[in-house]
């Protein structure tokens, strides 16, 4: 399995984010998650197309949008435009999913779908032929730092079933509460791309909290 790690940019310094984006490239990440919120979607603002905009200045990682945001079909082409490579959205949020979808793609994008924790993984045929990957909640969005939800598990075991199956390449990556603790499960449970904010951000040194989680997710699928 392509194991990948995305550092979550939401738990660095909001005021030096290029240098954090910096860090997270020269610690040896693989993307940066960039977590985007509307006060409507979740209850907490964030990261706007003009931030990502700046941060595509700083870092030559792949930019990974998590938009947490209501219609996300007026504003995922902006953040592509901004620099995103890749952007994903909520499929509780309200917005014409295959639409949405194909707006991303046909920027140049790659695009994903989100699943909350407590949102059954289920894909339509139309929507299957377009994703490029699956991002599976580990906790309710909105917030870092808070607790692995076990049950989400269900999800990715599903959502990696449905990659199997697809006879393409779609990462299944899982987001909230990740730790070098929690990582075994999920990369058992078949997630491939980890999110992690406070477990590498709210370390001393990155490059190690970087290769913490890496090693776990490797020697669970070892
Ligand atoms: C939650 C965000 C996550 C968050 C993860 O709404 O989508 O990406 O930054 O933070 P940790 O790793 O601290 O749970
Ligand atoms: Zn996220």
């Amino acid at each position: 399995m392509n194991i990948k790690i995305a550092p979550s940019i939401l738990a660095g310094d909001f005021g030096q984010l290029g240098q954090e984006a910096k860090r997270a490239e020269t610690g040896g990440a693989d993307w940066l998650h960039i977590d985007v919120m509307d006060g409507h979607f979740v209850p907490n603002i964030t990261i706007g197309p003009d931030v990502v905009k700046a941060l595509r200045k700083s870092t030559k990682l792949p930019l990974d949008a998590h938009l947490m945001i209501d219609h996300p079909d007026k504003y995922a082409p902006e953040f592509v435009k901004a620099g995103a490579d890749r952007v994903s959205v909520h499929v509780e949020a309200p917005h014409p999913l295959e639409a949405t979808l194909k707006s991303i793609k046909d920027l140049g994008a790659k695009c994903g779908i989100v699943f909350n924790p407590n949102t059954p993984f289920t894909i339509s045929k139309e929507v299957g032929q377009l994703v490029d990957y699956i991002l599976i909640m580990s906790v309710y969005p909105g917030f870092g730092g808070q607790k692995f939800i076990t049950e989400v598990l269900d999800n990715v075991k599903a959502a990696r079933e449905f990659a199997n199956q697809s006879g393409k390449e779609i990462d299944i990556e899982i987001d909230g509460g990740i730790t070098p603790e929690t990582t075994p499960q999920a990369a058992a449970a078949g997630a491939n791309v980890f999110v992690a904010g406070s477990a590498i951000y709210g370390k001393p040194d990155i490059s190690q909290a970087i290769l913490d989680i890496r090693s776990a997710a490797e020697k669970a699928v070892s």
